[in-house]
Order: structure tokens, then C-alpha cells, then sequence
């Protein structure tokens, strides 16, 4: 079986997960960031080495001003203690988004993670934070007027390598959890040619079984 070298998680389902159980919205966030790691040793064991996961979108800060403050201060309060386990099993931290509109806290810490894990590999972990697809195209083209890149210049490469996902390679296999087909403006570029496998699980319950399903249907869609 050929196993996917880049996953791009759309982490879905934690509203659901937590309402299924009466609890709060930002209790299913707590279930689903405390899964990543479970998720990302899957992965990493069945041969997955780039794992992308889509935390919090440009769109995302319409949301709740409860849900919206509860994601921050949990990215300020427990990033670094997750990357320090990252750090400890080898495993690079990467950040893709916009820099804009994160608190200065934030940015401080996803700086120090990307930092702390820089010369680890070839494992890769990318948190995709304050990240959208149409909004990151738009970041490259503002990048190269900017820099007056003339449009000769302008290609496939010249615009990689302004993405937030600069030195990453392209996405294989999309993976939304939570039942939705919808692609939700993630990875648009990256994903060109993607598959994509849905899986009914909503993020928290996403089982090792759940991500050896995906991986068989992207074997058995790409060895078409
Ligand atoms: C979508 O599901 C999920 C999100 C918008 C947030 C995902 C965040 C995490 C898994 C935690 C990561 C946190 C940090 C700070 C890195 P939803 O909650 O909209 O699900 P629903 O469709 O069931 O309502």
C-alpha cells in the first residue's frame, strides 16, 4: 500500500462531538486539540510523513466571541507545551496563516515552536492557524507587486514559494472528519491534486482505523 507523504486534516466535528455530549463548544476544541498528537503518531507510524491540520481559518473569526477567545488562549496557553512534546519525539512544527489579526502572545509562540523544532525532521507537523486559501493567493500577489516581481517572473514556482506553506510539498490526501464533502477553503493550491476521503468521525473520535481507511482509498484512487 503507497501511503500518502502529505495529509491535510480538516479537523471538523467538535461542536457536534461536545453538544452529542451537553458539554460546550470550546470543550469539543479541548477534545480536539488534546486528539492531534494520537492523530499525528498514527500518521507518522504508517509511513504519513507531512501532517497539516486546519486549527482556525480567516473566516473563523466571525465566530462566537467566546469560541473565538477560548481557541486564542488555548494557543497561548498550551501550544508550547504541545511542541515540546513534538520536539522530544523529532518532529518539525511548522505554521501556515496570516500573521495578521494574531495577538502578539501568539505569534510569540508559534515563532518559538517553529523555532525550537527547526532542525528536527523528516516528520512534519503544520499548524494551519488564521489560515485560508483565497486569502493566502491574495498574500502572494500583494508579496510580488510589492517586491515589483515582473510578470515574466510570475510563475508556478515563483508563487510556492510565497505561500504560507513555503517548503512544504503539495497535499496528497485532504481528510475531513465530521461527514461534510465541502473543501472549505483549505489548500486550494496545494491541493490541486489532492484526493479527498471523508470521514463520518468527528474530529475527538477519529481513530487510528478511521485514518488506515483514508489511506487505503487514496492507495486504491491513485493506483487507478
Ligand atoms: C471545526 O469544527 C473546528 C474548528 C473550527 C477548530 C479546530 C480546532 C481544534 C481541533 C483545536 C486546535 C486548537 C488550537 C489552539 C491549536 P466545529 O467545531 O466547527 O464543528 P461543528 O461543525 O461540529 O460545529
Amino acid at each position: 500500500m503507497v501511503a500518502p507523504n502529505h495529509i491535510a486534516f480538516i479537523m471538523d466535528g467538535n461542536g457536534r462531538w461536545a453538544r452529542k455530549r451537553g458539554m460546550p463548544r470550546s470543550a469539543g476544541h479541548k477534545a480536539g486539540f488534546e486528539h492531534i498528537p494520537e492523530v499525528l503518531e498514527a500518521c507518522h507510524d504508517l509511513g504519513v510523513q507531512v501532517v497539516s491540520a486546519y486549527a482556525w481559518s480567516t473566516e473563523n473569526w466571525g465566530r462566537a466571541k467566546v469560541e473565538v477567545d477560548y481557541i486564542v488562549r488555548s494557543l497561548e496557553r498550551h501550544l508550547l507545551r504541545f511542541v515540546k512534546e513534538l520536539h522530544r519525539r523529532g518532529v518539525r512544527f511548522f505554521h501556515s496563516g496570516s500573521r495578521d489579526n494574531l495577538t502578539e502572545r501568539s505569534l510569540k509562540v508559534l515563532d518559538e515552536a517553529v523555532k525550537m523544532t527547526a532542525n528536527n525532521g523528516p516528520e512534519i507537523f503544520n499548524l494551519a492557524f488564521n489560515y485560508g486559501g483565497r486569502a493566502e493567493l491574495a498574500h502572494v500577489a500583494s508579496e510580488m507587486v510589492s517586491e515589483g516581481v515582473r510578470p515574466e517572473a510570475i510563475s508556478e514556482a515563483a508563487v510556492d514559494e510565497r505561500l504560507w506553506t513555503a517548503g512544504l510539498p503539495d497535499v496528497d490526501l485532504v481528510f475531513r472528519t465530521g461527514g461534510d464533502r465541502r473543501v472549505s477553503n483549505f489548500m486550494l493550491w496545494q491541493s490541486a491534486y489532492a484526493c479527498i476521503y471523508v470521514a463520518e468521525a468527528y474530529w475527538p473520535d477519529v481513530s487510528r482505523e478511521d485514518i488506515e481507511a483514508g489511506i487505503r482509498y487514496y492507495d486504491q484512487v491513485m493506483g487507478k
